[in-house]
């Protein structure tokens, strides 16, 4: 995870972002510690990287890199407001004992695209991962990337509107992506828990889960019912400041996977 003590929104990249809307940096780092500590009591373990100033949306570490089995590819930033944040994750992996380590030749923004599976790596594109950033990650993970379309401006990454629950189990909203990619997600998810648009619309799917807890945004109400009918239990998180930014709980939250 990644403090916010340089969040901001200065600058558009997607259109959740309004610089003539007030942020507020306290708040923004009291939601955070509180996202923070909630991993913490869950039982898992965090590790930082430091907040470089002039870089505001570095907060949303998810898009720093994707780790699987312990291989790290490093992210290339579509919009060059966030290209330095990419060599900043790297460096982090570097000084922290990570040896596989890939500097992409495409753009990709880390697992704000790539969400794991037990089977497959899920990859956006549309929006911000291009289609020969799905081809790198297949090749430097060794693993079968699925492509996916999206098409609402809204929901620019994947994570905000598909997410891992357990294993080969997903959540996500329909609607964001085209037909053809929402064929691919019932043929190979077929017992998959659908949002709806109230819920998608408060990023109820930029959510973290460990197989038993699901951290996601508070606002998400109807859906933190869903996942506790399904066994889940449930942890709603209030990251207002943050979402003035386009990202709330998996957004700033980077999975090590070894
Ligand atoms: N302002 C950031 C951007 O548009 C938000 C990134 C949110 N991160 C995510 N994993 N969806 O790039």
């Amino acid at each position: 995870m990644c403090r916010p003590e340089h969040f901001d929104v200065s600058y558009v990249i997607n259109p959740w972002m309004d610089p003539s809307k007030p942020v507020d940096t306290a708040l923004a780092l009291l939601q955070w510690e509180a996202l923070y500590s909630l991993y913490r009591s869950l039982g898992h373990r965090v590790d930082l990287v430091n907040p470089v100033p002039g870089l505001p949306d570095m907060v949303f570490s998810a898009n720093g890199a994707t780790v699987v089995d312990g291989k790290v590819l490093g992210a290339r930033f579509r919009n060059v407001q966030r290209a330095a944040e990419a060599p900043a994750h790297q460096a982090w992996y570097r000084a922290n004992g990570f040896t596989e380590i890939r500097d992409p030749l495409h753009v990709n923004e880390g697992e704000g695209d790539f969400a794991v599976t037990r089977s497959w790596i899920l990859a956006g594109r549309g929006f911000r991962c291009t289609p020969e950033g799905h081809q790198e990650a297949q090749e430097f993970f060794g693993r079968p990337v699925i492509g996916l379309e999206l098409v609402d401006p809204r929901f620019y990454h994947l994570d905000t509107a598909l997410c891992v629950l357990d294993g080969d189990e997903i959540m996500y909203y329909p609607q964001a992506f085209t037909p053809g990619s929402r064929e691919v997600l019932a043929r190979l998810f077929p017992d998959a828990l659908l949002v709806d648009q109230q819920d998608a619309d408060v990023l109820g799917l930029n959510a973290v889960s460990d197989g038993l807890n699901v951290v996601l945004p508070e606002a998400a109400q109807k859906l933190a019912g869903q996942l506790r009918t399904r066994g889940f239990r449930t942890h709603g998180t209030d990251l207002s400041e943050l979402l003035k930014g386009g990202g709330s709980v998996k957004c700033c939250t980077q999975e090590l996977r070894f």
